[in-house]
């Protein structure tokens, strides 16, 4: 029970690793807030969670609308009187060459934006004021390396590297921890919708993945409780890579 009697806000919650985050978050007792874009999927979350006897609430809008976020944190403050962890999972991914690319500033205001303007709301109304807090952002190893077809997602995602290193620096001084995560290839419905639109598009990613398989939305979902937690206590600043040895291995070798 890491997290007894903790707030925690996710976004992009009601699927993939977002929603084992938030089981996960409840069932070590924390009272987890979910946002996510489509109200329907997100009661349908909250509702799960508390069938499992843990608390959860929705906090249904699109990440990426600032006011959103303002009104989001400020709601959880209102009702559940502050904020102890945020993680800022929610995020979109396409294929796209990049000299047709057309979804550039709408990446950008889920994937980068967003982290911002949810972590900035719980900075100032909360996590200051309490001279506490801890802030979780979900990055990728496309936050280190490129991939072509979708140049908005790996700009976007290198961005949240840097958000999180100058959160992490210029927050210390008010005891909240900054840290991202940065997962590998993970089974959820985004991996799925790639794979429609291209069903060869993880075909040698998979291949090339030292440990043999692709991630579980709750290994991710472990790695993002870690630093949340207590345990992390010392931990801010850091960029973690959570993908069964992918970015360890040398571009162009096969693992074995
Ligand atoms: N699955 C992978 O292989 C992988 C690898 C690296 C990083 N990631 C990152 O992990 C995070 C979670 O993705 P996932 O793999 O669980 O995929 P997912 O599609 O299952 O979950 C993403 C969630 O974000 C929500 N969302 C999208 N746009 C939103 C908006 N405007 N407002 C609110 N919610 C919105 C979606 O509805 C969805 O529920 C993302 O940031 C993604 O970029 C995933």
């Amino acid at each position: 029970m890491r997290f007894k009697d903790k707030i925690v806000v996710i976004t992009g919650a009601a699927s993939g690793m977002g929603l084992a985050a938030a089981r996960k978050f409840a069932a070590e007792g924390a009272t987890v807030a979910l946002n996510d874009l489509k109200p329907e999927s997100l009661e349908a979350a909250v509702g799960s969670i508390r069938e499992a006897g843990g608390n959860a609430v929705a906090i249904a809008g699109d990440v990426a609308d600032e006011a959103v976020a303002e009104a989001s944190i400020r709601e959880v403050v209102d009702r559940l009187g502050r904020v102890d962890v945020l993680v800022n999972n929610a995020g979109v991914s396409t294929i796209q060459p990049a000299t047709d690319y057309a979804v550039w500033r709408r990446t950008m205001a889920i994937n980068l934006d967003a982290p911002f303007y949810w972590s900035r709301a719980a900075a100032t109304l909360t996590m200051i004021p309490n001279r506490s807090g801890a802030i979780v952002n979900v990055s990728s190893n496309a936050g280190f390396a490129a991939f072509p077809g979708d140049v908005g997602y790996i700009a976007s995602k290198h961005g949240v590297t840097g958000l999180t290193k100058a959160l992490a620096v210029e927050w210390a001084q008010y005891g909240i921890r900054v840290n991202c995560l940065c997962p590998g290839l993970t089974e959820t419905n985004m991996i799925k919708q790639m794979e429609t639109l291209d069903a060869n598009r993880f075909v040698e990613r998979r291949r090339r993945i030292p440990m043999g398989r692709i991630g579980k939305p709750e290994e991710q979902a472990d790695a993002m409780l870690f630093l949340a937690s207590g345990e992390a206590s010392y931990v801010t600043g850091l960029i973690m890579n959570n993908d069964g040895g992918q970015m360890a291995l040398y571009s162009g070798f096969s693992p074995n």
